[in-house]
């Protein structure tokens, strides 16, 4: 196994090497979380605190049943999104948890580089799990593994993201991991959704959804985030739907074997058609929460024996 990490911030900061350790580990806690018996003691004695500053469904409990599933102490500190002030407030509150000797702080914020920010502040390891429109490492593992295990591979596939580009940490994530790991990327969004400067990333761009679903082996939709939206971006629901909504139309130019994913939460009928999403011959939406929970153990495992090893390094040191 290799992870060098000492927290988990972004897929930025992780070789291809370290990103298949984490899939490697995961597809055996996909093994133990199909069993009866799903328990483990890699986080046995440790505290994981979940902070989460923005609503969430799947991320939020999948990472507090991945630090259960792992022998962790787990603690969830919802705060409101409408009670948060950034900056002082947040640091306040990391360093107040902070001195409660978490060993694992889980963090969600809707300010981009907040979660590095706090990273810098405390003595524990940090995972980001989502920070404004920055990263979202945790959802494009768990979208690597899905892919590998449909695919058999994660290298040399053609994915078309398609969406609201512009808003979403998802897209951007997944942008980072799925070239480091040799893939062709096209981002398909009308122009007022892809974001400026966005091509650096090698990627293909597209405003004609047809032509850029194109052969696709994989389609990964996203939600419109109106939360993120500061004026109008698109006409309508009805006109982004006729243009960019997924249905089995749109897909039939895609691969005969091409997968569908959403990170969820899904609006059906403005970038999916609903019966398209729960149609289990094509769309993986159900994989990917699955893959979820498997990715967030192996996350947690292995910053855990990073964190072991550092400790052990200290005490060595102050014995010595
Ligand atoms: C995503 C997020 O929060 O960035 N959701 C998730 O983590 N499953 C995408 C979204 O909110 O649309």
């Amino acid at each position: 196994m290799t992870f060098r990490a000492r927290h988990l911030l972004g897929i930025e900061h992780l070789a291809p090497d370290e990103i298949r350790s984490v899939l490697d580990l995961a597809d055996s806690y996909v093994d133990l979380n199909r069993r009866t018996m799903k328990q483990s003691d890699a986080l046995a004695g440790m505290t994981q605190i979940n902070m989460f500053f923005e609503n969430s469904t799947r991320t939020q409990s999948s990472f507090e049943l991945a630090g259960k599933r792992l022998g962790a102490d787990v603690m969830n500190m919802s705060v409101a999104q409408s009670s948060v002030k950034k900056g002082e407030t947040l640091i306040d509150t990391a360093m107040t948890l902070n001195a409660m000797q978490p060993d694992l702080l889980v963090v969600r914020h809707p300010s981009s580089g907040a979660v590095n920010l706090l990273a810098s502040k405390v003595n524990c390891a940090v995972l980001n799990a989502g920070d404004g429109r920055h990263e979202h490492p945790t959802q494009a593992l768990l979208d690597a593994l899905t892919i590998r295990r449909a695919k058999g591979r994660i290298q040399r596939l053609t994915v078309a993201i398609c969406g609201d580009i512009a808003h979403s940490r998802v897209a951007r994530s997944n942008l980072i991991l799925l070239g480091k790991m040799e893939n062709r990327v096209r981002l398909i969004a009308p122009p007022t959704l892809m974001p400026p400067g966005v091509a650096e990333f090698g990627c293909e761009l597209f405003d004609d959804m047809r032509k850029g679903l194109e052969g696709a082996d994989v389609v990964m939709m996203l939600r419109l985030q109106k939360e993120r939206m500061d004026g109008a971006f698109i006409p309508s629901e009805r006109e982004y739907y006729h243009r960019y909504g997924l249905d089995a139309e749109k897909l039939a130019v895609a691969r005969d074997d091409a997968i569908v994913m959403h990170p969820g939460p899904m609006n059906r009928g403005v970038e999916i058609d609903g019966t398209l999403a729960d149609d289990i011959n094509r769309s993986v939406i159900q994989h990917q929460v699955e893959m979820g929970v498997a990715v967030r153990m192996a996350c947690m495992d292995l910053l855990a024996r990073n964190l072991r090893a550092e400790r052990g390094r200290a005490a060595l040191g102050v014995m010595a």
